[in-house]
Order: structure tokens, then C-alpha cells, then sequence
């Protein structure tokens, strides 16, 4: 079943002789609960693509379709409402609010929406991603790899359909770019979540159903594994 349709995606910065075309004529689907990795090298558009699929930026030209919804039909308080609800969003540096503890970071889009917590699946996320004992840690009290999993975590917290992870475990050493990788999967296989991750690693590029090559803002190559 698709979950994600890009159809002639394009984005240029800026306008006149320093336009930049970050993104140029980009279509592809997605099925549900895939894994897909991104791979391309710097500048090549690669956040740029995840950006727009997240609700973060509005292309210049094309669309991003979400279980059949047209993100960018909606107005700006509407797309803040998309991102907090239908996906999540990883960074290389996680993002996470300095003066908020673990729980508080991983429970603000659910408030800022609004919306009860969750108390079992806030207990469940805690254990599952080893934070156990760390509830009321500040990110700075929390090793890198804690910190991701708290992002993880943030994003995992609204079930939503899709996470998009931009170079999760560019900034761990071996071991906790494995278990971070290793967790992603799991919500991937366990929970058939929907799974877009941009990366330089091979190793994470090996466990993908799927890998896309972007150059220069087009795909070069897009590659199922049997
Ligand atoms: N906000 C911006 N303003 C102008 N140019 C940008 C901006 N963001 C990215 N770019 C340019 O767009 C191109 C693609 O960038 P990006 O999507 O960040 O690539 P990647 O994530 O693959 O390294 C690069 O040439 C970059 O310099
Ligand atoms: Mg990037």
C-alpha cells in the first residue's frame, strides 16, 4: 500500500544568477512500513528532500502527498499541526530543548497539540529505547546516543505514519550508531512503521528495503533489495 507519493519535486534558493536548484524534478513513491535510506553526497539535496516530505519548507514546484493528502495545500498552521502529528522528525543533532528533562522533551508535540500523553506508550518508549532511570535528566546530563534516543523517542510518541531521519547517527561513534540503527528497525519491522532515513553509512544503506541515490537535486539510482 503507498503511503508517500513525491511527485516533480523541485526547490531553488534564492533567485537570479545565485539560485541555487537544491531539488530538480524529483518523483518517487513509498509503500508502507518501508525503510528506505538516502544516499548522496554533501550538497547533493538530500535535507532539502527531507525537509519538504517532513512539512518543514514548501517546494518551489511539484507536491508531497501523504496517505493521499496534499501537504502543501494546507496552510501554515495547518502544516504545524501535520508535522507534530503524521511524522518524525530525527536530526544529527537532536534537536532537543536544553531546559526540558527527557519526559518533558519527549511529550512537547503531544502538549503543544493539545492533547493527553499517552502513559502507556510514554512507559513503553522509555523502556524500549534503554531511558529507564533517565525520566527527569536534562540533554546534558545524557550521552549522545541517550540524547538520540530521546529524539527517537519525541518522534515515536504520536505514532505517526512516516519518520524521517537526517543523518541519525552522524554525530555517534560505532556502538551507538548500531544501537541507534538497531532501534529504528525494530519500530520499523515491529510496529510496520514507515522508515525514511538519510545516510552516509553503508552498513545502515545494507539493512534498507530500498536505496535512492541522489546527485545535484535529480535520483540517479533507486534500488530494491530482493
Ligand atoms: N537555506 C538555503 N539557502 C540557500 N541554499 C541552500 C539552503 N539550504 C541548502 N542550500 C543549498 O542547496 C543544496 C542542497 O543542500 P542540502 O539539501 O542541504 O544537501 P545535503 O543534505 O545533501 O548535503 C546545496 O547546494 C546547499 O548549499
Ligand atoms: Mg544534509
Amino acid at each position: 500500500m503507498n503511503i508517500l507519493t513525491i511527485e516533480h519535486l523541485t526547490r531553488v534558493y534564492g533567485t537570479g544568477p545565485t539560485a541555487v536548484t537544491a531539488l530538480d524534478d524529483v518523483s518517487f513513491t513509498v509503500d508502507a512500513g518501508e525503510f528506505v535510506v538516502i544516499v548522496g553526497s554533501s550538497g547533493s539535496g538530500k535535507s532539502t528532500l527531507m525537509h519538504l516530505m517532513g512539512g518543514v519548507d514548501r517546494p518551489t514546484s511539484g507536491t508531497v502527498r501523504l496517505q493521499g493528502q496534499d501537504i502543501f495545500a494546507r496552510s501554515d498552521e495547518e502544516l504545524a499541526v501535520f508535522r507534530r502529528r503524521e511524522v518524525g522528525l530525527v536530526y544529527q543533532f537532536y534537536n532537543l530543548i536544553p531546559v526540558l528533562d527527557v519526559v518533558e522533551n519527549m511529550t512537547l508535540p503531544v502538549l503543544m497539540d493539545g492533547r493527553a500523553v499517552n502513559e502507556d506508550r510514554l512507559a513503553s518508549l522509555i523502556q524500549t529505547l534503554g531511558l529507564t532511570g533517565r525520566e527527569h535528566h536534562l540533554p546534558n546530563q545524557l550521552s549522545g546516543g541517550q540524547q538520540q534516543r530521546v529524539a527517537i523517542g519525541r518522534a515515536l510518541m504520536n505514532a505517526p505514519a512516516v519518520i524521517l531521519a537526517d543523518e541519525p547517527t552522524g554525530n555517534l561513534d560505532t556502538k551507538n550508531s548500531a544501537e541507534i540503527m538497531a532501534l529504528l528497525r525494530s519500530s520499523n519491522r515491529q510496529l510496520k512503521q514507515t522508515l525514511i532515513v538519510i545516510t552516509h553509512d553503508e552498513d545502515i544503506a545494507l539493512m534498507a528495503d530500498r536505496v535512492i541515490a541522489i546527485e545535484d537535486g535529480r535520483i540517479v539510482r533507486d534500488e530494491r533489495r530482493a
